[in-house]
């Protein structure tokens, strides 16, 4: 392997925080760099030394104000990838950096800056960099006749804040990087996966939280589920199971299948052990007319607790029982995440009939892959070759995007690149989270230091929401402030393991009642132990 000067002087420092401690000296050196930058393609916005505890105002359109924990060089920059495309990102220097590059990946369909992720990488030492992933705002409206604002949402934005960023961090402080990071949750889960695949040059630790990979499948799934629950006042509306009946539903899911882990606690350890029978609720049957189901209703159940096929290939894992009574995706309305794909970056109209939506529409999505955006392809080899390391979580309540699908890309990678569970553990770990709802929240022990502190969460999650159309079950909950060691907080774990060699065992989380569990690794499941009165991992 060919070693540059770079890579050497990488090595060298790779452990050694580097201080830029005057700060007279950083902000001078930081309004430098408005004539020192000089990078393809790349218009230099803005150039700003912020002190700590600073609130700042945003790019776009999609947050009020931004905070800045530390003392910083901010640079606002816009990198042109065609001409009618163009990237908007931010690179945040800290003063006190520790040699350690990280790019914050995006959720939804944005569009959006995420400046939490900003505040929280910086204020953790790494030079941090994010971007809008192409385009202003929440939705998926830029897309249309514009492939190429599609492209910069599928597939481009990360690989370019990764080179822009790498080589701003390095003018700024006049060496490169040692190791450089992925974080992102969703959308970010996914862009991550694709460039442990893709790009295995970028990033040396990837983090990617409840991936939203087979995108096309994910969408697909989103429609047809909807369609088999239907809309209250639509044809369907036998099946339309209304929020009254939905609790019934979930107190149900709970009688049968709560105690499968050793411990009734309201949640389901291993949802895939739940084999949910919805006809126990049937009108007429043991439990007379009170709070009961049609059989159309339970046919609409039957179909979400099962995994979704099409002339018998398997299309996405089911809905995982037990999310229903953290947040309801089934309102009635048509999926607004797919709604908006399949108009703007898929058939190139502004308005469609989801009313007989069916295969057809995802036979469709899936042959034009919009962007290349599909990302399910589990040639990691490359990334493991040069020593990545992969390391993915789930909430097993996850009522977007189910905990099975990081099952299956789990298998996925190691079917294609032929690795039995130890190899796999050399570069590729995932952890189930009991309880954890999309990215954060939940009964659960959801807070492991994925995205940040309280204040960015909350903000975070209000993103989430926009962008997704859904609504939360969980009311927003009050979270202690991020925890500062690798046991506790799996972005310091990535850094053990990349730079350490020290791989996570366990992911120890905190729920909003404080209460601590640790997170097995997959393919462990969490079991309720008796006699020790603890929760153990066991095979
Ligand atoms: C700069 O943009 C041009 C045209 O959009 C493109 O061909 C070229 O590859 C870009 N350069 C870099 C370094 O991305
Ligand atoms: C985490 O702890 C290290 C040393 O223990 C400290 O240097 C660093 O500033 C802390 N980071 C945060 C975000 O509290
Ligand atoms: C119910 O019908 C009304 C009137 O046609 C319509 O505005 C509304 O969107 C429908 N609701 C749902 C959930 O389909
Ligand atoms: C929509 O436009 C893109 C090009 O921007 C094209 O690849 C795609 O096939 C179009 N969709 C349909 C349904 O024609
Ligand atoms: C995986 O990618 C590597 C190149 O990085 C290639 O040599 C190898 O053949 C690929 N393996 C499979 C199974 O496609």
């Amino acid at each position: 392997m060919y070693l540059g000067l770079g890579s050497l002087l990488a090595l060298v420092i790779q452990n050694l925080p580097f201080y830029l401690q005057d700060t007279t000296t950083a902000e001078s050196r930081c309004l430098d760099l408005e004539s020192t930058l000089n990078i393809e393609n790349t218009t230099i916005l803005n150039v700003a030394y912020v002190r700590g505890d600073t609130r700042v105002q945003p790019q776009g359109t999609c947050a009020g104000e931004a905070h800045v924990s530390v003392s910083l060089c901010r640079v606002q920059y816009v990198t042109h990838t065609s001409a009618r495309s163009a990237i908007h990102a931010e690179a945040w220097l800290p003063d006190e950096w520790y040699g350690r590059f990280l790019v914050a990946g995006n959720g939804g369909l944005g569009g959006c800056i995420p400046y939490n992720l900003l505040d929280y990488g910086s204020s953790m030492h790494f030079a941090t960099i994010a971007a809008d992933n192409g385009h202003d705002g929440y939705t998926a409206v830029p897309f249309l006749h514009n492939d190429q604002v599609l492209q910069d949402f599928a597939t481009r934005s990360i690989h370019i804040a990764s080179l822009t960023g790498k080589e701003i961090l390095r003018t700024y402080y006049a060496r490169p990087h040692a190791k450089s990071y992925f974080l992102g949750c969703s959308t970010g889960g996914r862009q991550g996966t694709y460039s442990a695949v893709h790009h295995a040059e970028n990033f040396d630790g990837i983090l990617a939280g409840a991936p939203g990979t087979d995108w096309n499948h994910l969408m697909h799934w989103m429609g047809m589920l909807a369609r088999a629950v239907g809309a209250p006042n639509a044809s369907k509306s036998a099946s339309f199971i209304p929020p009254e009946l939905w609790r019934v539903v979930a107190e149900e899911v709970m009688a049968q299948c709560d105690g499968l882990d050793g411990l009734e606690d309201g949640m389901i350890s291993e949802p895939d052990e739940c084999g949910f029978r919805p006809e126990v609720l049937l009108c007429g049957g043991a439990r007379g007319n009170k709070e009961c189901l049609t059989p159309a209703q339970v046919d609409a159940l039957r179909t979400i607790y099962s995994p979704l096929y099409d002339a018998g290939q398997l299309v996405y894992p089911r809905f995982d029982p037990g999310s229903e009574g953290v947040g309801m995706p089934f309102t009635g309305e048509f999926p607004e995440l797919l709604s908006q794909w399949f108009k703007y970056g898929v058939i190139n109209a502004t308005s469609y009939d989801f009313s007989t939506y069916g295969p057809a529409e995802g036979r469709l999505m899936d042959s034009i892959n919009a962007g290349g955006i599909a990302t399910w392809d589990g040639n990691m080899s490359a990334f493991r070759d040069r020593g990545g390391k992969y390391l993915t979580y789930h909430g097993q309540a996850d009522w977007i995007v189910p905990a099975g699908n990081s099952k299956r890309q789990y298998s996925l990678v190691s079917s294609t690149m032929g690795l039995s569970t130890p190899e796999m553990d050399s570069f590729y770990r995932l952890f189930l989270a009991p309880g954890m709802a999309h990215c954060l929240d939940g009964p659960g022990a959801w807070d492991f230091g994925q995205l940040g502190h309280a204040e960015a969460v909350t903000l975070w999650q209000s993103d989430l929401e926009l962008t997704m159309g859904l609504r939360h079950a969980a009311a927003g909950n009050v979270h202690t402030p991020v925890r500062n060691d690798s046991a506790h907080n799996i972005l310091l774990a990535l850094v053990d393991w990349v730079e350490g060699g020290m791989a996570p065992e366990t992911i120890t989380g905190t729920g909003d009642d404080g209460v601590e569990r640790a997170h097995c690794r997959y393919p462990a499941v969490s079991m309720w132990d008796e006699e020790s009165e603890e929760w153990q991992c066991v095979m």
